[in-house]
Protein backbone atom coordinates (compact mmCIF):
# COMPACT_ATOMS: atom_id res chain seq x y z
CA UNK A 1 0.00 0.00 0.00
CA UNK A 2 2.93 1.86 1.16
CA UNK A 3 4.84 3.80 -2.27
CA UNK A 4 8.33 2.31 -1.44
CA UNK A 5 9.06 -0.48 1.02
CA UNK A 6 11.15 0.44 3.79
CA UNK A 7 13.62 -1.73 5.44
CA UNK A 8 17.10 -1.27 7.30
CA UNK A 9 20.50 0.06 5.92
CA UNK A 10 22.82 -2.66 7.29
CA UNK A 11 22.83 -5.25 9.82
CA UNK A 12 25.15 -2.80 12.22
CA UNK A 13 22.21 -0.19 12.01
CA UNK A 14 19.59 -2.70 12.88
CA UNK A 15 21.72 -4.29 15.58
CA UNK A 16 22.29 -0.44 17.25
CA UNK A 17 18.72 0.76 16.32
CA UNK A 18 17.37 -2.29 18.45
CA UNK A 19 20.16 -2.08 20.99
CA UNK A 20 18.69 1.64 20.79
CA UNK A 21 15.51 0.58 21.60
CA UNK A 22 16.10 -1.64 24.59
CA UNK A 23 18.87 0.75 25.66
CA UNK A 24 16.65 3.71 27.56
CA UNK A 25 15.70 5.52 30.34
CA UNK A 26 14.97 2.34 31.99
CA UNK A 27 18.49 1.11 32.09
CA UNK A 28 20.13 4.45 33.90
CA UNK A 29 16.81 5.64 36.28
CA UNK A 30 14.48 2.92 36.71
CA UNK A 31 17.07 -0.06 37.10
CA UNK A 32 18.93 1.60 40.09
CA UNK A 33 16.14 2.64 41.63
CA UNK A 34 14.54 -0.58 41.46
CA UNK A 35 17.44 -2.64 42.76
CA UNK A 36 17.57 0.06 45.99
CA UNK A 37 14.00 -0.51 46.88
CA UNK A 38 13.87 -4.44 46.31
CA UNK A 39 16.88 -4.51 48.99
CA UNK A 40 19.74 -4.18 46.22
CA UNK A 41 21.44 -7.80 46.95
CA UNK A 42 18.28 -9.06 47.12
CA UNK A 43 17.09 -7.98 43.51
CA UNK A 44 20.18 -9.07 41.80
CA UNK A 45 18.91 -13.04 42.05
CA UNK A 46 15.65 -12.57 40.67
CA UNK A 47 16.63 -9.94 38.19
CA UNK A 48 18.57 -12.53 36.45
CA UNK A 49 16.53 -15.54 36.54
CA UNK A 50 14.13 -13.70 34.68
CA UNK A 51 16.36 -12.30 32.72
CA UNK A 52 16.85 -15.70 31.49
CA UNK A 53 13.59 -17.56 31.75
CA UNK A 54 11.51 -15.16 30.55
CA UNK A 55 13.72 -12.08 28.45
CA UNK A 56 15.97 -13.60 26.20
CA UNK A 57 12.99 -16.48 25.26
CA UNK A 58 10.79 -13.89 24.75
CA UNK A 59 13.15 -11.55 22.79
CA UNK A 60 13.53 -14.71 20.17
CA UNK A 61 10.02 -14.85 20.03
CA UNK A 62 9.08 -11.19 19.63
CA UNK A 63 11.93 -11.45 16.70
CA UNK A 64 10.47 -14.32 14.83
CA UNK A 65 7.04 -13.16 15.08
CA UNK A 66 7.84 -9.55 13.77
CA UNK A 67 9.91 -11.18 10.33
CA UNK A 68 7.52 -13.19 10.53
CA UNK A 69 4.56 -10.64 9.66
CA UNK A 70 6.61 -8.96 7.75
CA UNK A 71 6.59 -11.31 5.03
CA UNK A 72 3.37 -10.44 4.64
CA UNK A 73 3.51 -6.60 4.78
CA UNK A 74 2.79 -6.27 8.61
CA UNK A 75 4.67 -4.24 10.68
CA UNK A 76 2.26 -3.50 13.80
CA UNK A 77 0.94 -6.68 16.16
CA UNK A 78 -2.47 -6.55 15.60
CA UNK A 79 -2.24 -7.94 11.89
CA UNK A 80 1.00 -9.81 12.95
CA UNK A 81 -0.89 -11.57 15.22
CA UNK A 82 -3.69 -12.20 12.71
CA UNK A 83 -1.11 -13.39 10.46
CA UNK A 84 -0.03 -16.71 12.77
CA UNK A 85 -4.04 -17.31 13.54
CA UNK A 86 -7.08 -16.20 11.77
CA UNK A 87 -9.41 -16.33 15.26
CA UNK A 88 -10.38 -12.33 15.89
CA UNK A 89 -9.07 -12.63 19.41
CA UNK A 90 -5.80 -11.77 18.31
CA UNK A 91 -6.18 -8.91 16.82
CA UNK A 92 -7.15 -7.34 19.52
CA UNK A 93 -4.45 -8.55 21.60
CA UNK A 94 -2.49 -6.74 19.08
CA UNK A 95 -3.87 -3.82 20.23
CA UNK A 96 -1.79 -4.16 23.47
CA UNK A 97 1.03 -3.22 21.38
CA UNK A 98 0.09 0.08 20.00
CA UNK A 99 -1.60 1.07 22.74
CA UNK A 100 1.20 0.65 25.17
CA UNK A 101 3.98 2.35 22.69
CA UNK A 102 1.32 5.58 22.69
CA UNK A 103 0.94 5.63 26.39
CA UNK A 104 4.38 4.92 27.62
CA UNK A 105 5.98 7.26 24.79
CA UNK A 106 3.40 10.01 26.44
CA UNK A 107 5.17 10.24 29.66
CA UNK A 108 7.82 9.30 28.58
CA UNK A 109 8.66 12.21 25.98
CA UNK A 110 8.18 14.21 29.19
CA UNK A 111 11.05 12.47 31.22
CA UNK A 112 13.16 12.66 27.87
CA UNK A 113 12.51 16.28 27.81
CA UNK A 114 13.86 16.98 31.64
CA UNK A 115 17.46 15.61 30.23
CA UNK A 116 17.37 18.19 27.69
CA UNK A 117 16.57 20.77 30.48
CA UNK A 118 19.42 19.22 32.68
CA UNK A 119 22.41 19.76 29.67
CA UNK A 120 21.50 23.08 29.69
CA UNK A 121 21.60 23.53 33.62
CA UNK A 122 24.71 22.03 33.72
CA UNK A 123 26.58 24.47 31.73
CA UNK A 124 24.68 27.23 32.64
CA UNK A 125 25.65 26.39 36.26
CA UNK A 126 22.43 26.77 37.83
CA UNK A 127 23.43 23.90 40.34
CA UNK A 128 26.64 25.64 41.30
CA UNK A 129 26.72 26.67 45.16
CA UNK A 130 23.96 25.03 45.64
CA UNK A 131 22.59 22.57 48.84
CA UNK A 132 21.46 19.26 48.04
CA UNK A 133 17.77 19.97 49.18
CA UNK A 134 18.29 23.26 46.54
CA UNK A 135 19.12 20.86 43.39
CA UNK A 136 16.32 18.57 44.41
CA UNK A 137 13.99 21.23 45.08
CA UNK A 138 14.44 22.83 41.78
CA UNK A 139 13.83 19.50 40.53
CA UNK A 140 10.35 19.62 42.14
CA UNK A 141 9.66 22.78 40.75
CA UNK A 142 10.36 21.95 37.68
CA UNK A 143 7.49 19.91 37.59
CA UNK A 144 5.52 21.43 39.73
CA UNK A 145 5.48 23.90 36.59
CA UNK A 146 6.28 26.64 38.91
CA UNK A 147 8.66 27.98 35.47
CA UNK A 148 5.80 26.35 33.12
CA UNK A 149 7.54 28.33 30.03
CA UNK A 150 10.54 26.06 30.36
CA UNK A 151 9.24 23.05 31.23
CA UNK A 152 6.67 22.92 28.36
CA UNK A 153 9.23 24.23 25.83
CA UNK A 154 11.88 22.03 26.49
CA UNK A 155 9.05 19.27 26.11
CA UNK A 156 7.64 20.53 22.69
CA UNK A 157 11.60 21.00 21.60
CA UNK A 158 11.89 16.82 22.39
CA UNK A 159 8.97 16.10 20.75
CA UNK A 160 9.33 17.72 17.98
CA UNK A 161 12.67 16.47 17.36
CA UNK A 162 11.46 13.10 17.41
CA UNK A 163 8.71 13.81 15.08
CA UNK A 164 11.30 15.00 12.76
CA UNK A 165 13.48 11.88 13.22
CA UNK A 166 10.66 9.98 12.83
CA UNK A 167 9.42 11.48 9.73
CA UNK A 168 13.04 10.92 8.15
CA UNK A 169 12.31 7.31 7.55
CA UNK A 170 14.29 3.99 9.33
CA UNK A 171 17.32 4.26 7.73
CA UNK A 172 17.18 8.16 7.25
CA UNK A 173 16.67 8.68 10.56
CA UNK A 174 16.33 6.29 13.18
CA UNK A 175 19.30 4.15 12.13
CA UNK A 176 21.16 7.37 12.00
CA UNK A 177 20.71 8.40 15.18
CA UNK A 178 21.39 5.47 16.76
CA UNK A 179 24.83 4.89 15.50
CA UNK A 180 25.89 8.37 16.56
CA UNK A 181 23.84 8.21 20.02
CA UNK A 182 24.60 4.40 21.16
CA UNK A 183 28.76 4.81 20.60
CA UNK A 184 28.33 8.22 22.20
CA UNK A 185 26.01 6.61 25.25
CA UNK A 186 29.02 4.11 26.12
CA UNK A 187 31.31 6.43 25.86
CA UNK A 188 29.78 9.10 28.59
CA UNK A 189 28.92 5.84 30.62
CA UNK A 190 32.16 4.24 31.15
CA UNK A 191 34.03 7.93 31.88
CA UNK A 192 30.74 8.29 34.48
CA UNK A 193 31.55 4.78 36.02
CA UNK A 194 34.83 5.77 36.34
CA UNK A 195 34.57 8.77 37.69
CA UNK A 196 32.34 6.67 40.15
CA UNK A 197 34.82 4.47 41.46
CA UNK A 198 37.02 6.71 42.55
CA UNK A 199 34.61 8.09 44.98
CA UNK A 200 36.34 7.76 47.91
CA UNK A 201 35.28 8.15 51.48
CA UNK A 202 36.55 11.52 53.40
CA UNK A 203 37.79 13.00 49.79
CA UNK A 204 35.00 16.15 48.27
CA UNK A 205 32.61 15.47 51.06
CA UNK A 206 31.99 12.19 50.39
CA UNK A 207 31.06 9.73 53.43
CA UNK A 208 31.48 6.38 52.03
CA UNK A 209 33.83 4.58 49.47
CA UNK A 210 32.32 3.81 45.98
CA UNK A 211 32.53 -0.19 47.10
CA UNK A 212 29.68 0.30 49.55
CA UNK A 213 27.28 1.59 47.01
CA UNK A 214 28.37 -1.52 44.63
CA UNK A 215 28.69 -4.05 47.86
CA UNK A 216 25.01 -2.98 48.57
CA UNK A 217 23.89 -3.82 44.77
CA UNK A 218 26.38 -7.20 44.06
CA UNK A 219 26.46 -8.85 47.53
CA UNK A 220 23.32 -11.62 46.57
CA UNK A 221 20.86 -11.82 49.84
CA UNK A 222 18.74 -14.50 49.55
CA UNK A 223 16.47 -13.81 52.61
CA UNK A 224 13.72 -12.07 50.64
CA UNK A 225 14.63 -15.03 47.33
CA UNK A 226 10.53 -16.00 48.14
CA UNK A 227 9.02 -12.59 48.32
CA UNK A 228 7.03 -12.24 45.45
CA UNK A 229 7.10 -8.69 45.20
CA UNK A 230 10.49 -8.62 44.85
CA UNK A 231 9.93 -10.86 41.87
CA UNK A 232 7.15 -9.19 40.20
CA UNK A 233 9.62 -5.67 40.28
CA UNK A 234 12.86 -7.95 38.84
CA UNK A 235 10.22 -9.55 36.27
CA UNK A 236 8.88 -5.57 35.70
CA UNK A 237 12.15 -4.25 34.68
CA UNK A 238 12.98 -7.58 32.79
CA UNK A 239 9.96 -6.59 30.47
CA UNK A 240 10.74 -2.86 30.28
CA UNK A 241 14.37 -2.44 29.78
CA UNK A 242 13.90 -5.01 27.28
CA UNK A 243 11.37 -3.77 25.16
CA UNK A 244 9.27 -6.70 25.36
CA UNK A 245 5.95 -7.48 25.76
CA UNK A 246 5.20 -3.81 23.97
CA UNK A 247 5.08 -4.22 19.93
CA UNK A 248 8.18 -2.49 19.14
CA UNK A 249 10.46 -5.49 18.64
CA UNK A 250 8.11 -6.68 16.40
CA UNK A 251 7.75 -3.77 14.85
CA UNK A 252 11.46 -3.25 13.97
CA UNK A 253 12.10 -6.91 12.95
CA UNK A 254 9.19 -6.74 10.52
CA UNK A 255 11.69 -4.46 8.59
CA UNK A 256 14.17 -7.44 8.88
CA UNK A 257 13.80 -9.45 5.40
CA UNK A 258 12.49 -12.67 5.75
CA UNK A 259 15.92 -14.85 5.60
CA UNK A 260 17.70 -12.53 7.42
CA UNK A 261 18.78 -13.97 10.62
CA UNK A 262 17.61 -13.04 13.88
CA UNK A 263 18.77 -15.12 16.63
CA UNK A 264 21.96 -13.64 16.72
CA UNK A 265 20.60 -10.07 16.43
CA UNK A 266 18.16 -10.84 18.87
CA UNK A 267 21.16 -11.91 21.65
CA UNK A 268 23.34 -9.13 19.97
CA UNK A 269 20.84 -6.23 21.43
CA UNK A 270 19.77 -8.51 23.99
CA UNK A 271 22.99 -8.54 26.04
CA UNK A 272 24.12 -5.04 25.20
CA UNK A 273 20.94 -3.84 27.15
CA UNK A 274 21.91 -6.01 29.67
CA UNK A 275 25.52 -5.03 29.59
CA UNK A 276 24.98 -1.37 29.91
CA UNK A 277 22.09 -2.09 32.49
CA UNK A 278 24.29 -4.44 34.81
CA UNK A 279 27.36 -2.78 34.24
CA UNK A 280 27.02 1.16 33.22
CA UNK A 281 23.51 1.31 34.88
CA UNK A 282 24.11 -0.16 37.85
CA UNK A 283 27.77 1.57 38.01
CA UNK A 284 26.63 5.29 38.20
CA UNK A 285 23.74 6.11 40.32
CA UNK A 286 23.68 4.17 42.88
CA UNK A 287 27.91 4.38 44.04
CA UNK A 288 28.33 8.27 43.37
CA UNK A 289 24.61 8.49 45.64
CA UNK A 290 25.31 6.24 48.21
CA UNK A 291 29.48 7.43 48.66
CA UNK A 292 27.70 10.96 49.23
CA UNK A 293 24.69 10.07 50.83
CA UNK A 294 24.62 6.32 52.28
CA UNK A 295 22.04 3.83 51.91
CA UNK A 296 19.32 5.03 54.17
CA UNK A 297 19.23 8.40 52.85
CA UNK A 298 19.05 6.97 49.10
CA UNK A 299 16.66 4.41 50.23
CA UNK A 300 14.07 7.17 51.15
CA UNK A 301 14.79 9.38 48.50
CA UNK A 302 13.57 6.77 46.04
CA UNK A 303 10.26 6.19 47.94
CA UNK A 304 8.66 9.46 46.96
CA UNK A 305 8.91 9.21 42.96
CA UNK A 306 12.08 6.90 42.10
CA UNK A 307 12.61 8.45 38.68
CA UNK A 308 13.66 11.79 40.15
CA UNK A 309 16.78 10.49 42.11
CA UNK A 310 19.60 10.71 38.93
CA UNK A 311 17.88 14.51 38.27
CA UNK A 312 17.88 15.01 42.12
CA UNK A 313 20.97 14.35 43.13
CA UNK A 314 23.56 13.58 40.82
CA UNK A 315 23.89 17.27 40.20
CA UNK A 316 24.49 18.04 43.24
CA UNK A 317 27.08 15.19 43.43
CA UNK A 318 29.13 16.39 40.53
CA UNK A 319 29.13 20.18 41.97
CA UNK A 320 31.34 18.55 44.97
CA UNK A 321 34.44 17.68 42.05
CA UNK A 322 34.84 21.24 41.08
CA UNK A 323 33.15 23.51 37.98
CA UNK A 324 34.95 21.71 35.16
CA UNK A 325 34.43 18.35 36.24
CA UNK A 326 30.73 19.39 37.00
CA UNK A 327 30.17 20.76 33.75
CA UNK A 328 31.77 17.29 32.23
CA UNK A 329 29.50 14.97 34.37
CA UNK A 330 26.53 17.47 33.88
CA UNK A 331 26.64 17.05 30.46
CA UNK A 332 27.48 13.30 30.48
CA UNK A 333 25.01 12.07 32.40
CA UNK A 334 22.28 13.98 30.96
CA UNK A 335 23.31 13.64 27.12
CA UNK A 336 24.02 10.05 28.34
CA UNK A 337 20.32 9.72 29.11
CA UNK A 338 19.07 11.96 26.11
CA UNK A 339 20.63 9.78 23.75
CA UNK A 340 19.41 6.42 25.78
CA UNK A 341 15.75 8.38 25.53
CA UNK A 342 15.20 9.23 22.21
CA UNK A 343 16.48 5.97 20.92
CA UNK A 344 13.54 4.35 22.90
CA UNK A 345 11.04 6.64 22.22
CA UNK A 346 11.88 6.65 18.40
CA UNK A 347 10.97 2.63 18.48
CA UNK A 348 7.78 3.53 20.18
CA UNK A 349 7.12 5.63 17.27
CA UNK A 350 7.46 2.87 14.50
CA UNK A 351 4.40 1.19 15.75
CA UNK A 352 1.58 3.65 15.52
CA UNK A 353 3.15 4.51 12.61
CA UNK A 354 3.51 1.38 10.67
CA UNK A 355 -0.45 0.47 11.85
CA UNK A 356 -1.39 3.94 10.11
CA UNK A 357 0.34 3.64 6.73
CA UNK A 358 -0.38 -0.71 6.19
CA UNK A 359 -4.18 -0.42 7.01
CA UNK A 360 -5.10 3.06 6.20
CA UNK A 361 -2.42 4.07 3.29
CA UNK A 362 -1.07 7.50 5.53
CA UNK A 363 2.23 8.81 4.32
CA UNK A 364 4.91 8.55 6.51
CA UNK A 365 5.45 12.03 7.24
CA UNK A 366 1.88 12.62 7.94
CA UNK A 367 2.11 9.31 10.26
CA UNK A 368 4.90 10.86 11.96
CA UNK A 369 2.84 14.01 12.48
CA UNK A 370 0.38 12.13 13.77
CA UNK A 371 2.39 9.95 16.37
CA UNK A 372 4.12 13.51 17.80
CA UNK A 373 0.44 14.98 17.87
CA UNK A 374 -0.93 11.83 20.05
CA UNK A 375 2.11 12.02 21.83
CA UNK A 376 0.98 15.65 22.93
CA UNK A 377 -2.29 15.21 23.90
CA UNK A 378 -1.99 12.23 25.76
CA UNK A 379 1.28 13.30 27.32
CA UNK A 380 -0.43 16.65 28.48
CA UNK A 381 -2.18 15.50 31.47
CA UNK A 382 1.60 13.96 32.24
CA UNK A 383 3.00 17.17 32.32
CA UNK A 384 -0.11 19.56 33.46
CA UNK A 385 -0.73 16.77 37.10
CA UNK A 386 2.30 15.36 37.59
CA UNK A 387 1.99 16.01 41.09
CA UNK A 388 -1.38 14.42 41.26
CA UNK A 389 0.22 10.64 40.03
CA UNK A 390 -0.84 10.90 36.05
CA UNK A 391 2.18 10.32 35.73
CA UNK A 392 3.02 6.85 37.88
CA UNK A 393 -0.38 5.93 36.86
CA UNK A 394 0.61 5.86 33.11
CA UNK A 395 3.93 3.74 33.61
CA UNK A 396 1.86 1.54 36.13
CA UNK A 397 -0.68 0.44 33.71
CA UNK A 398 1.36 0.98 30.14
CA UNK A 399 4.45 0.58 31.13
CA UNK A 400 4.06 -2.70 33.61
CA UNK A 401 0.53 -4.10 34.09
CA UNK A 402 0.16 -4.35 30.14
CA UNK A 403 3.79 -5.85 29.26
CA UNK A 404 2.97 -9.05 31.41
CA UNK A 405 -0.80 -9.52 29.61
CA UNK A 406 0.63 -8.91 26.20
CA UNK A 407 3.83 -11.13 26.65
CA UNK A 408 1.56 -13.59 28.05
CA UNK A 409 -0.81 -14.24 25.07
CA UNK A 410 1.49 -13.74 22.77
CA UNK A 411 4.03 -16.70 23.73
CA UNK A 412 0.69 -18.55 23.79
CA UNK A 413 -0.35 -18.03 20.65
CA UNK A 414 3.47 -18.60 19.59
CA UNK A 415 3.97 -21.75 21.61
CA UNK A 416 0.84 -23.43 21.58
CA UNK A 417 -1.39 -22.08 18.73
CA UNK A 418 1.37 -21.06 15.92
CA UNK A 419 2.88 -24.22 17.26
CA UNK A 420 6.51 -24.83 18.64
CA UNK A 421 7.40 -26.95 16.06
CA UNK A 422 6.90 -23.89 13.38
CA UNK A 423 7.84 -21.71 15.86
CA UNK A 424 11.48 -23.11 16.06
CA UNK A 425 11.97 -23.26 12.38
CA UNK A 426 11.45 -19.20 12.30
CA UNK A 427 13.72 -18.76 15.64
CA UNK A 428 16.37 -20.68 13.52
CA UNK A 429 16.15 -19.96 9.84
CA UNK A 430 18.59 -17.82 8.58
CA UNK A 431 20.23 -17.91 12.14
CA UNK A 432 23.95 -17.29 12.70
CA UNK A 433 23.92 -18.93 15.87
CA UNK A 434 22.94 -22.11 17.04
CA UNK A 435 20.49 -21.89 19.09
CA UNK A 436 20.32 -23.87 22.15
CA UNK A 437 17.63 -26.11 21.82
CA UNK A 438 16.92 -26.43 25.16
CA UNK A 439 14.91 -22.72 24.61
CA UNK A 440 12.72 -25.26 22.25
CA UNK A 441 11.57 -26.24 26.03
CA UNK A 442 11.94 -23.11 27.58
CA UNK A 443 9.76 -21.13 24.84
CA UNK A 444 6.83 -23.99 25.25
CA UNK A 445 6.47 -24.76 29.02
CA UNK A 446 8.85 -22.46 31.35
CA UNK A 447 8.40 -19.34 30.27
CA UNK A 448 4.14 -19.52 29.55
CA UNK A 449 3.95 -21.23 33.56
CA UNK A 450 6.89 -18.71 34.73
CA UNK A 451 4.58 -15.65 33.01
CA UNK A 452 1.08 -16.98 34.32
CA UNK A 453 2.54 -17.33 37.66
CA UNK A 454 4.20 -13.61 37.47
CA UNK A 455 0.74 -12.42 35.89
CA UNK A 456 -1.61 -13.86 38.93
CA UNK A 457 0.41 -13.50 41.74
CA UNK A 458 0.11 -10.02 40.78
CA UNK A 459 -3.28 -9.74 40.54
CA UNK A 460 -4.15 -8.48 44.03
CA UNK A 461 -1.70 -5.79 43.94
CA UNK A 462 -3.77 -4.83 40.65
CA UNK A 463 -7.06 -4.70 42.70
CA UNK A 464 -5.48 -2.86 45.16
CA UNK A 465 -4.50 -0.30 42.70
CA UNK A 466 -7.67 -0.57 41.27
CA UNK A 467 -9.18 0.60 44.68
CA UNK A 468 -6.60 3.22 45.52
CA UNK A 469 -5.93 1.47 48.54
CA UNK A 470 -2.17 3.21 49.15
CA UNK A 471 -3.66 6.69 48.83
CA UNK A 472 -6.49 6.20 50.97
CA UNK A 473 -4.40 4.19 53.60
CA UNK A 474 -2.11 7.51 53.55
CA UNK A 475 -5.57 9.53 54.24
CA UNK A 476 -6.32 8.00 57.02
CA UNK A 477 -3.02 8.62 58.40
CA UNK A 478 -2.11 12.60 57.25
CA UNK A 479 -3.58 15.22 59.51
CA UNK A 480 -1.48 17.82 57.44
CA UNK A 481 -4.92 19.40 55.75
CA UNK A 482 -2.99 20.69 52.88
CA UNK A 483 -1.77 17.02 52.15
CA UNK A 484 -4.97 15.42 52.52
CA UNK A 485 -6.56 17.73 49.94
CA UNK A 486 -3.73 16.93 47.56
CA UNK A 487 -4.10 13.37 48.18
CA UNK A 488 -7.88 13.62 47.44
CA UNK A 489 -7.48 15.41 44.04
CA UNK A 490 -5.13 12.66 43.50
CA UNK A 491 -7.37 10.26 43.72
CA UNK A 492 -9.92 12.17 41.13
CA UNK A 493 -7.05 12.72 38.29
CA UNK A 494 -5.48 8.93 38.76
CA UNK A 495 -8.82 8.25 38.44
CA UNK A 496 -9.57 9.76 35.47
CA UNK A 497 -6.11 8.88 33.46
CA UNK A 498 -7.26 5.46 34.17
CA UNK A 499 -10.44 6.39 32.31
CA UNK A 500 -8.05 7.73 29.40
CA UNK A 501 -6.37 4.97 29.17
CA UNK A 502 -8.78 2.86 28.62
CA UNK A 503 -10.38 5.15 25.87
CA UNK A 504 -6.96 5.14 24.17
CA UNK A 505 -7.12 1.26 24.68
CA UNK A 506 -11.12 1.06 23.13
CA UNK A 507 -10.09 3.85 20.28
CA UNK A 508 -7.21 1.74 18.86
CA UNK A 509 -9.62 -1.19 19.02
CA UNK A 510 -12.39 0.40 17.40
CA UNK A 511 -9.82 1.48 14.66
CA UNK A 512 -8.51 -2.30 14.37
CA UNK A 513 -11.88 -3.24 13.85
CA UNK A 514 -11.92 -0.89 11.14
CA UNK A 515 -9.25 -1.89 9.38
CA UNK A 516 -10.31 -5.28 9.41
CA UNK A 517 -13.27 -4.84 7.33
CA UNK A 518 -11.55 -2.69 5.01
CA UNK A 519 -8.87 -6.03 4.21
CA UNK A 520 -11.64 -7.74 3.67
CA UNK A 521 -13.15 -5.45 1.25
CA UNK A 522 -10.68 -5.18 -0.33
CA UNK A 523 -9.70 -8.81 -0.49
CA UNK A 524 -6.13 -8.46 1.37
CA UNK A 525 -6.88 -10.69 4.30
N1 LIG B 1 13.39 -0.35 26.98
C1 LIG B 1 13.29 1.04 27.19
C2 LIG B 1 14.04 1.45 28.43
O1 LIG B 1 14.72 0.67 29.05
C3 LIG B 1 11.88 1.52 27.24
C4 LIG B 1 10.99 1.25 26.07
C5 LIG B 1 9.67 1.06 26.23
C6 LIG B 1 11.47 1.22 24.75
C7 LIG B 1 8.83 0.82 25.15
C8 LIG B 1 10.64 0.96 23.66
C9 LIG B 1 9.30 0.74 23.88
O2 LIG B 1 14.00 2.58 28.84
NA1 LIG C 1 16.54 -0.94 28.66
Amino acid sequence: MTAKVESWGSRVGLILAMAGNAVGLGNFLRFPVQAVQNGGGAFIVPYLVCFLLMGIPLLFVEWSMGRFGGKYGHHSTPFILDSMDKRKFWKYIGVFGIFTNLAVAAYYCYLESWTLSWVWHSISRTFAGQSQDEVAGFFNSYVGLEMPFETIFFWLVCLLLNTWILSKGLSGGVEKVAKIGMPLLIVFGVFLAIMAFNVEAGVAGAINDASVGLNFLWTPDFSTIWSPKVWLAAAGQIFFTLSVGMGSIQCYASYVKKNDDIALNAMSAGWMNEFVEVVLGAAIIIPISVGYLGVDKVLEMTQTGGLGLGFKTLPFLFEQWGTVLAILCGVCWFGLLFFAGVTSSLAMGTPVMGFLKDEFGWKHKNAAWAFGGLVFILGLPTVLFFNYGVFDEYDYWAGTFSLVVFAFFEIILFAWIFGMDKGWKEITTGADIKVPSVYKFIIKYVTPLFLGVVFFSSLPGVWDKIINKDIYQKIATTTDPKELELLNETILFVNASRLLLLLVFLGISYLVFVAYKKRKKEGRI
